[in-house]
């Protein structure tokens, strides 16, 4: 099966997991190798009384959850039985010098075409947490996402008290139409998306939307007295979250798969693409009340979003000898989080600026203390002119756009760029020459420049491996400030610094926190304010970086990096398997 010329274990183990839960059966100390398979098909779901046939893998949604251990291999195939292009990316997993599997569709790989299959096959190395798996092409990640958890190594104790149970918590969108259809009307038209009808959490809208029962609430059932790890996924389109559970605190323990210094919050802000593992302890006793967990966005931009509340209930079992009339749970009274206001950037700031790296003797904190190349990339959106005879809706009859350095990236259609890396066959399909900085210099954050039109092409930064990189991403007023979740693939970075306005060379390094900076695979870029963040390029491939909202991916604010191969054996990217996909 061995596609990879990977270095096998001693004795490599195989199992079968056909249905998974959380908890582990007896296995051996060593890595294993462990199979799944996802049968991408449509399926009929129905929410807010609204039945659509939905794109699925295995006919389930969210998608089925994938649980490993952290030094195990996976090998999972795919196969599309719909008429979509479809591709599956393993979000924030670095993928060692397999960027074949990291599964991003004209990226990495070309797309799985119906009726074919491929099968991701990679290691998971040096990472334990919550993570999770998207589709990555067009909007199909609507429906095309699920958990993907990563256990420490067998005998290896979580660095905070052993939770009783541990729970996935994935926030999602519905919407009432078929998304491919939303964002293919706005890519003509230029204009804005149309916005979901409902937020969920494990897929259920909850009891605060019209016709949407009880049987589509998420409820957690819980014991008195108890620990349980929620592991949270946000997994939405196009909106950051706030997150509350009533009367209850959470105690912040990892995100991105990567554990911090455990705090305690009421409330907690999650971008697109970010998970976030929290402890909560649930009352000494039964409490004989309900209380709602609820998710509502936080919005910066100036579109059009859903600002819609979802809730799941948070219920405390009854101890079977102590049942009595007055524990009757229909009527307990329910109780309600206050999440912050819709534009709460000083909350958000507030929060994020907690996160620290854990940076213990056992989980280290191996932040670049110096480095060797330096970029300034601009976030921003934008404009394209509409094409002649048409009408368009984006600002003033122009179509929207977004970009980096003003550069909106076009997506290759006949090749992926990591075959076109690999082989040496770049010519006509990229240009390595993305700009290290914006060519025009501007007041980024003040008042925006009159002309709001961008540039394009399919330009990347190449990188000798090795090289060790400080980014500093800034926002701009352009169309309005506003917060954009970046994610980078392949690579954890360390969040070094953030700030309002505009980034000063002279002045704000000098503050960077080069000791237990927050190590992650997306960071939200502040409303008209900037982040740095440092990493290694010690992972040879080709590796997409790219606003995680997935409006703003769609109108270009998307780049890739090239990192060249190393000069040992071990530092250089794989071959391709024999099952890639062809355009
Ligand atoms: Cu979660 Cu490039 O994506």
């Amino acid at each position: 099966m061995g596609v990879y010329p990977l270095p096998s274990p001693p004795s490599l183990a195989v199992v079968f997991i056909s249905f998974v839960t959380l908890s582990v059966h007896p296995e051996p100390a060593l890595a294993i190798t462990r199979h799944y398979k996802f049968d991408v098909m449509l399926q009929d779901v129905t929410r807010l009384c609204k039945t659509r046939s939905t794109v699925t893998v295995n006919g389930k949604f969210p998608g089925p959850r994938i649980v490993a251990r952290e030094g195990d291999r996976l090998l999972i195939e795919v196969v599309n039985h719909v008429q979509n292009n479809i591709s599956i990316h393993w979000h924030g997993i670095r993928q060692l010098r397999s960027g074949w599997a990291d599964g991003t569709a004209y990226i990495t790989q070309c797309p799985i075409q119906t009726g074919q299959s491929y099968v991701y096959n990679y290691t998971i190395v040096g990472q334990r947490g919550t993570l999770w798996w998207h589709a990555h092409i067009s909007w199909l990640r609507s429906t095309l996402y699920g958990s993907l958890i990563i256990l420490p190594k067998l005998g290896t104790p979580y660095p905070f008290p052993k939770p009783h149970r541990e729970v996935p918590i994935i926030f999602g969108e519905w919407f009432n139409a078929d998304p491919e259809a939303i964002i293919n009307q706005a890519m003509q038209t230029g204009g804005g998306p149309n916005v979901s009808d409902a937020y969920t959490i494990n897929g259920f809208p909850g009891p605060l939307y019209n016709c949407s029962s009880k049987k589509n609430t998420f409820v957690l059932k819980v014991k008195a007295g108890e620990t349980y790890l929620l592991r949270l996924i946000n997994a939405v389109l196009n909106e950051e979250l706030f997150f509350s559970i009533a009367n209850h605190t959470l105690t912040v323990v990892e995100v991105d798969a990567v554990y911090v210094k455990p705090f305690d919050t009421e409330t907690l802000l999650i971008a697109p693409g970010q998970t976030t593992n929290v402890l909560l302890k649930t009352k000494p006793r039964h409490p004989n009340a309900k209380f709602f967990m609820s998710a509502r966005p936080y919005v910066t931009g100036q579109g059009t979003f859903d600002y819609s509340t979802v809730a799941g209930i948070l219920e405390y079992e009854v101890a079977r000898k102590t049942i009595q009339s007055s524990h009757s749970t229909k009527k307990l009274p329910i109780y309600k989080p206050n999440l912050p206001p819709i534009n709460d950037t000083s909350f958000a700031t507030n929060f994020t600026s907690k996160l620290r790296s854990l940076a213990s003797a056992e989980f280290p904190a191996n932040v670049p203390q110096k480095f060797d190349r330096q970029f300034f990339f601009t976030v921003s959106l934008g404009t394209i002119p509409c094409s002649k005879n048409h009408t368009c809706q984006g600002p003033n009859g122009t179509k929207f756009a977004a970009s980096v350095n003003n550069v909106s990236f076009v997506m290759p259609t006949n090749k992926d760029l990591l075959e076109a890396h690999y082989f040496g066959q770049s010519t006509g399909v990229y240009t390595p020459d993305f700009p290290i900085s914006p060519l025009i210099p501007f007041n980024y954050t003040g008042t925006p420049p009159n002309n709001t039109m961008v540039s394009n092409g399919t330009k990347l930064v190449v990188l000798p491996f090795n090289t060790s990189v400080e980014l500093i991403m800034q926002d701009t007023s352009i169309l309005g400030a506003e917060s954009h979740p970046l994610h980078l693939h392949g690579f954890n970075f360390f969040v070094v610094g953030q700030g309002f306005g505009n980034f000063d060379p002279k002045k704000d390094p000098g503050n960077f926190n080069l000791v237990d900076p927050v190590e992650r695979n997306t960071v939200g870029v502040p409303s008209g304010g900037w982040v740095a963040v440092r990493f290694l390029a010690d992972n040879p491939g080709v590796w997409f970086m790219h606003c995680h909202v997935e409006v703003h991916m769609s109108w270009g604010l998307k780049v890739a990096w090239v990192v060249l191969d190393g000069k040992l054996s071990n530092q250089k990217l794989l071959p391709p398997p024999a099952d890639l996909p062809e355009c």
